[in-house]
């Protein structure tokens, strides 16, 4: 029998067989096509459209089905077309008539947006997971860094001293923003298709609640032609690891300057680096370019998608299909990223006393000497241009701004005391910005206590 049953007499060309079919890729939503089939013949057999053995006799088969793929025993055929295909011609093999039933009041179309819901929401508790576990990566290291002080950067300029602990609390916030994405993202796509069929719905008496129960959705998707027509879950979840990847990839670019010989903050692990096949003293911090890299092929799949939605009339169209290869790939490269630089980050050797240095530099504190003045009644404005004289004044006599006298000081910035002398320390600059998200060790420690205790990570 030709795939397509009565309405054709010939078999597909072989190329367009090839250019069709899916199922090289979306074998991977096997788990959940069954788990979907076996809700929808549970619900066909409640609903007394289909006896109640039939149900059961496709329900055990489905199982063996599933036990088959799971053990590599399972023929996928390219000449079935995409996963549902293969299954369903599977239980007709061996069901005959019995089989010829699972598709009642069902098309691919709300079949496979079901299955693409389950699928992303499986993966949506599972990439949530990973994120944490990169959190967990940057506050094992956050926790070792102690009290090491950096320079803080705008444009890549030294700005103000900061704690490195702080530094990396604050990816451990971006990547917190990321969960609660994806949980959001989980919640919208949390609502079932099944029964919208083709995109009308069915003169069958389906029980959609039913269905919608059996697979742990939280409720139906009111609209049948919304249900099969629209992929926005796939945009927001790839929207969702799009701004993930943009942070890591973040995060990959402050690794790469701290592990340079400019900064030489850091040292990765050697099983996180590689050498370099011609010279022989390079390490280099590929996982972290990869990372960055990579990032690009998510943000591409983002843009994909949308692509392929934008021009489409109502309801499903074949581009529908283009929707899987970039998920799946975007999902994949995600994994790999996290995965890698949870560890990466995790095990990395700091060097504070480089740190240090940097942050040494007296110009970093700057802005302290503008606050003093704020404090002495001087309005803000008025003390930024005085200090902004002081700076100038030392750089022509090629002073730093704590190598100069209180008289010296004085010429710029009639109202300094003894005290505007000893402004340029790091460590008594970073303690003074003591306000709630504030770089001090309190703040800073507080912050550490906070994120032990929610990422469940012993306290020492
Ligand atoms: N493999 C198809 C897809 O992923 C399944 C739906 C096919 N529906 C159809 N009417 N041809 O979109």
């Amino acid at each position: 029998m030709a795939l397509w049953g009565g309405r054709f007499s010939k078999e597909t060309d072989r190329a367009v067989a090839a250019f069709s079919a899916s199922v090289d890729y979306d074998k991977r939503l096997y788990a959940v096509d069954i788990q979907g089939s076996i809700a929808h013949v549970r619900m066909l057999a409640h609903t007394g459209i289909i006896a109640s053995a039939d149900a059961a006799a496709i329900e055990a088969e489905l199982v063996a089905i599933r036990e088959r793929i799971e053990r590599g025993e399972f023929t996928w055929r390219v000449d079935r077309e995409d996963v549902h295909m293969n299954i369903e011609a599977a239980l007709i093999e061996r069901l005959g008539d019995t089989g010829a039933r699972v598709h009642t009041g069902r098309s691919r179309n709300d079949q496979v947006a079901t299955d693409e819901r389950l699928y992303l929401r499986v993966e949506a508790d599972r990439l949530s997971g990973l994120l944490q576990g990169l959190q967990g990566g940057l506050l094992t290291l956050a926790r070792r860094a102690g009290p090491a002080i950096l320079p803080g950067l705008t444009h890549m300029q030294n700005a103000q001293p900061v704690l490195l602990a702080h530094h990396l609390l604050a990816y451990i916030e971006m990547l917190e923003r990321d969960r609660e994405r994806l949980h959001d993202c989980r919640r919208r796509l949390n609502r079932s298709p099944l029964g919208a069929g083709a995109l009308a719905g069915s003169t069958l008496p389906l029980d959609r609640e039913f269905t919608a129960r059996e697979l742990g959705f939280d409720e139906v998707l009111r609209n049948s032609m919304d249900a099969v027509a629209d992929r926005d879950y796939i945009v927001e979840f790839l929207a969702c690891l799009s701004t993930a990847a943009m942070h890591c990839s973040r995060l990959a670019e402050d690794v790469i300057l701290w592990v340079s010989q400019r900064f030489g903050f850091m040292e990765l692990d050697d099983a996180f680096c590689t050498g370099s096949s011609l010279m022989p003293q390079k390490k280099n911090p590929d996982v972290a370019e990869l990372v960055r890299g990579k990032t690009g092929r998510i943000f591409g799949h983002l843009l994909g998608i949308l692509t392929v939605l934008k021009g489409l009339p109502m309801t499903y169209n074949r581009d529908l299909q283009e929707d899987k290869e970039g998920l799946f790939d975007a999902i994949d490269t995600m994994t790999m990223i996290l995965v890698t630089m949870a560890p990466m980050m995790a095990s990395a050797t700091l060097r504070p006393e480089v740190m240090a240095r940097a942050a040494a530099d007296p110009a970093l504190m700057a802005t302290d000497l503008a606050e003093w003045l704020v404090r002495r009644g001087v309005p803000f404005r008025d003390a930024h241009h005085m200090v902004g004289r002081f700076v100038s004044a030392c750089a022509a006599r090629g002073l730093g701004l704590d190598q100069v006298t209180l008289a010296q000081m004085q010429e710029s910035i009639a109202l300094a005391e003894p005290e505007c002398l000893t402004l340029f320390a790091a460590a008594r600059s970073v303690a003074g910005r003591d306000l709630t998200g504030g770089t001090a060790p309190a703040q800073v420690a507080r912050q550490l206590a906070f994120w032990t205790e929610r990422l469940g990570l012993t306290a020492d």
